[in-house]
């Protein structure tokens, strides 16, 4: 389907590029194309920079677009040709931000039915839709007290509950859980997740937290340099990264050059067998091989197997207990590589030992070299 077949199911942003200095001409969005379809939970990921919020305030109407067109529920919206944006007022549109900012000097109640007053709503029923949402994000019993007397995660939820109580039918978040504790992150974001189940809406939220935006997402879209890089369910994203940018971002954590000759291939520590996906490498072309802590094991004897390789002279630095398994370090002159290992008796390491691994190469993640430098 291209980017104009327009249906009211769906919000579409077609070829959106911002420059925001024109002297300097960069870009930070650069021609994107994105069809959101009406209930989903998409999440714009990449690291700061790379154009996230913008692309949010261009949908919200607070930011202008160079060029572009967008139109929400098979409504136009912008058309840079036209010289046509909507005000954003008229876009039914929720937003959570960073800085919830909730009115200090307003009850809970009154802040969450604030929204509702300023669109026209008469006081009483306003109160009680306000206090219906308070049920929703669990905080009915705050509605009279004022901001400074909730701890953040019960105000990040009554902000959440005051982006929702208008029921827009889309709602922007940019990255509302940035200063909140680790543990309230989790929390509001199940939250999220459930309010999301319970109310639907639309929801396009800005994070550059991988966790985050595994636990959240229907769909994930990760943005580099004003780009979009790769679009999946998180699982496609984590297990099948389209490029090195992605693969590095999703934390995988050891990378070596691979170049093939025949049935051998040599990498940054020493030459292995030619097994698995390394066997189908084009000859003599420089790769970037990826594989996870999970995918390296110590092996013991005569434990090859036809998709993993085997290394030998490799020396345990440190080992790490991390709750279920070990992480250990493994280096090999200049190399390090990170395995994960078990904490069975019969396969009692210590730092210091030498070892041979065995690497798995049946689902390599294996990019040209050279291939992401922008
Ligand atoms: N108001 C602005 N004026 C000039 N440059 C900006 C402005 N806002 C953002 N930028 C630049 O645009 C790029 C993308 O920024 P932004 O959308 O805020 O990224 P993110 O939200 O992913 O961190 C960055 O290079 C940033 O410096
Ligand atoms: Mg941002």
């Amino acid at each position: 389907m291209s980017a104009d077949t327009v249906t009211a199911e769906q919000l579409t942003i077609s070829e959106v590029t911002k420059v925001y200095d024109h002297r300097s001409g960069t870009k930070a969005l650069d021609d994107v194309s994105l069809t959101i379809r009406l209930g989903e939970l998409v999440v714009l990921l990449g690291p700061s920079g790379c154009g996230k919020t913008t692309l949010l305030r261009i949908l919200a109407g607070l930011e202008d677009a160079t060029s572009g067109r967008l139109s929400l529920y098979g409504e136009p919206v912008v058309d840079t040709g036209r010289n046509l944006s909507v005000p954003p007022h008229k876009r039914g549109l929720g937003m959570v931000f960073q800085n919830y900012a909730l009115w200090p000097h307003m009850k809970v109640v009154d802040n969450v039915a604030y929204p509702l007053r300023t669109s026209g709503l008469g006081r009483t029923e306003a109160r009680e839709r306000a206090l219906e949402m308070l049920r929703s994000v669990r905080c009915d019993h705050l509605a009279t007290r004022l901001p400074s007397q909730l701890s953040g995660g019960q105000q990040q939820r009554i902000a959440l509950g005051r982006a929702l109580v208008a029921r827009p039918g889309i709602v922007l978040f940019d990255e509302p859980l940035s200063n909140v504790d680790a543990q309230l992150r989790k929390e509001v974001r199940t939250e999220i997740r459930r309010l999301h189940a319970e109310i639907d809406f639309t929801g396009i939220y800005v994070t550059h937290d991988l966790q985050e935006g595994l636990e959240l997402a229907d769909r994930i879209v990760v943005m580099s340099h004003g780009r979009i890089e790769q679009i999946g369910t998180p699982e496609e994203i984590f297990t099948s990264p389209i490029s090195a940018y992605v693969a590095e971002f999703m934390g995988i954590e050891n990378k070596t050059g691979v170049r093939r000759r025949g049935g051998v291939v040599a990498t940054g520590f020493g030459e292995i067998e030619a097994t698995g996906d390394l066997a189908g490498l084009p000859e003599g072309v420089d790769h970037d091989f990826y594989f996870r802590a999970s995918q390296v094991r110590v092996a013991a004897d005569g434990d090859s197997t036809a998709a993993s390789s085997r290394s030998g002279g490799w020396t345990v630095a440190d080992m790490v207990y991390a709750g279920g398994h070990s992480d250990i370090v493994l280096t090999r002159g200049e190399a390090r590589l990170l395995c994960e290992g078990t904490f069975e008796p019969s396969a009692r390491l210590e730092v210091g030992a030498e070892v041979d691994i065995e690497i798995d190469t049946a689902a390599a993640l294996l990019y040209p070299s050279g291939g992401d430098e922008r």
